[in-house]
């Protein structure tokens, strides 16, 4: 049976993980195949049982707004899934269906030759939804000291304040805050902090937006001079486990597929 595997979101048909895994199936010579399937929030419950009852299928990416939901639908959590509380990746294990998070080390691989060249141990990042989550993750693993964290939404970082290594931030702390934070971190759709630059007090720090498109970002944008990290290597950095795992080969992010991605992210 010719192996299958899908992406799985309210939002993804113009995802670019079926590039990504249909580059790789090329390249190493695999007879099996990546699509999507976009389901309606209110059709999850029926539609997953269908998703699970697919025997063709290896494994499954899943993705806004249900990284949290599936947590309760599979058989079993890793222990990475567990403590960041939102799964990316569920596999078929043995007949039973476990759920991973591939985004947290994803991320961490993204980030990880900057911090450690540059010795980063103060991080700023911006927005708590689902991806936060493995950012924050990532950072902790990453050993950064200090992690600031800022939310529109201030509720829902409130239990955070007190926590080791965390400071919350209000509006107020943020703009002083970019300025001694040691990596910068967008993960909202948005750029929230595009009044707060003035071109008289440059920032230096490594930025890095975990949204792959377009490319260069509006909070990207505002920092041309800096490092930037760019949401499409936390994508294939998360894709590449999920391959190797499904598939049996662990794939390479080669220039031919740089290249490739490049033409969707304009
Ligand atoms: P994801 O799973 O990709 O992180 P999400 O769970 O919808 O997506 O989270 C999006 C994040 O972007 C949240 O932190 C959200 O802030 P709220 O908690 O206040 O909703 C933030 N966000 C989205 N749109 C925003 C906007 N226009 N301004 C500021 N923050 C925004």
């Amino acid at each position: 049976m010719k192996k299958k595997a899908l992406v799985v979101g309210s939002h993804v048909s113009e995802s670019l993980s079926p590039i990504i895994f249909n580059y790789w199936f090329k390249k190493y010579k695999i007879n099996a195949s990546y699509s999507f399937k976009e389901i309606k929030p209110q059709n999850f419950e029926e539609e997953i049982k269908y998703i699970f009852a697919d025997e063709s299928l290896a494994g499954f990416n899943i993705t806004i707004p249900f990284k949290e939901l599936i947590i309760n639908k599979v058989d079993s959590l890793n222990k990475h899934s567990f403590k960041i509380g939102a799964v990316n990746c569920v596999s078929k294990v043995k007949n039973k269906w476990v759920g991973k998070n591939t985004d947290w080390s994803g991320f961490y691989k993204s980030i990880e030759g900057a911090v450690k060249k540059n010795n980063l141990q103060t991080a700023i990042v911006l927005g708590y939804g689902g991806a936060s989550k493995g950012v924050l993750y990532a950072l902790e693993n990453l050993n950064f000291k200090t992690i600031n964290i800022y939310n529109r939404t201030q509720n829902k970082i409130r239990h955070l304040v007190g926590k080791k290594g965390y400071i919350v931030l209000d509006e107020s702390d943020l703009e002083k805050k970019l300025y001694t934070s040691d990596i910068i971190i967008n993960t909202t759709p948005t750029n929230i902090i595009n009044n707060m630059l003035t071109d008289t007090k440059p920032i230096d720090a490594p930025a890095c937006d975990i949204v792959y498109r377009p490319k260069e970002t509006e909070f990207l944008s505002c920092f041309t001079k800096n490092k930037r990290i760019y949401g499409i290597s936390m994508l294939i950095n998360q894709a590449a486990p999920c391959f190797e795992e499904w598939f049996g080969v662990k794939p390479v992010a080669d220039e031919g597929l740089f290249r490739v991605l490049d033409r969707y992210q304009a």
